[in-house]
């Protein structure tokens, strides 16, 4: 089924013309791979302040909306430069299994990251106050960030697969 709409993508006018215009493909990419380097540095400053540093009141919760923000909007980049090489190229993306694994974790990550900023909304004050992070927060961020670094390696490998 996966083959079958492939196909009808691939014989469609757009992806008949990402075709021709050979620079979309590398240009998309190029803006693909700055927007999940700036999405990795926001996911990366959430878990470091939320693991391991003491905030003034209100300053955490701040820091993380801001962060999460930034997550969105990457994403949003992410989700229309993937699909452009998508239509470009859709039998490579959909058969292969490095990038059905990548979008299972991306249906993973997006509704935590959404918890977790309405959780950090809702009770701005509770995890400020902690002297002592709890290790439960410590290896909940190291899976979060891990969950990111494994979607990387998933995208890196679309084409091997
Ligand atoms: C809805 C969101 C996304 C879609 C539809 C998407 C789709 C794609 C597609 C189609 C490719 C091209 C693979 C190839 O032909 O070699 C790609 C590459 C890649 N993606 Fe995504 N992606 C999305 C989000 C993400 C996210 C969130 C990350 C990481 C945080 C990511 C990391 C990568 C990486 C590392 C590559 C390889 C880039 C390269 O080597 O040129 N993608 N993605």
């Amino acid at each position: 089924m996966l083959k079958t709409f492939a196909q009808w993508i691939a014989s469609t006018d757009l992806s008949e013309m990402l075709k021709v215009y050979s620079w979309i493909i590398p240009a998309s990419q190029a803006v693909h791979i700055i927007a999940l380097a700036i999405l990795l540095v926001s996911a990366l400053l959430i878990c470091l302040n939320l693991s391991s540093v003491q905030h003034a009141k209100g300053s955490l919760a701040n820091l993380i909306g801001n962060q999460v923000k930034v997550i969105w909007i990457c994403m949003i980049v992410l989700l229309f430069t993937g699909m452009v090489q998508i239509i470009a190229e859709p039998a490579r993306q959909f058969l292969s299994s490095a990038f059905q694994i990548k979008v299972l974790l991306l249906l993973l990550i997006l509704p935590l990251t959404y918890l977790l900023a309405n959780r950090v909304k809702n009770k701005p004050s509770s995890l400020e106050i902690i002297d002592d992070r709890p290790s439960w927060l410590r290896v909940s961020c190291l899976a979060y960030i891990s969950t990111w670094i494994a979607i990387i390696i998933c995208g890196r490998f679309i084409g091997y697969t």
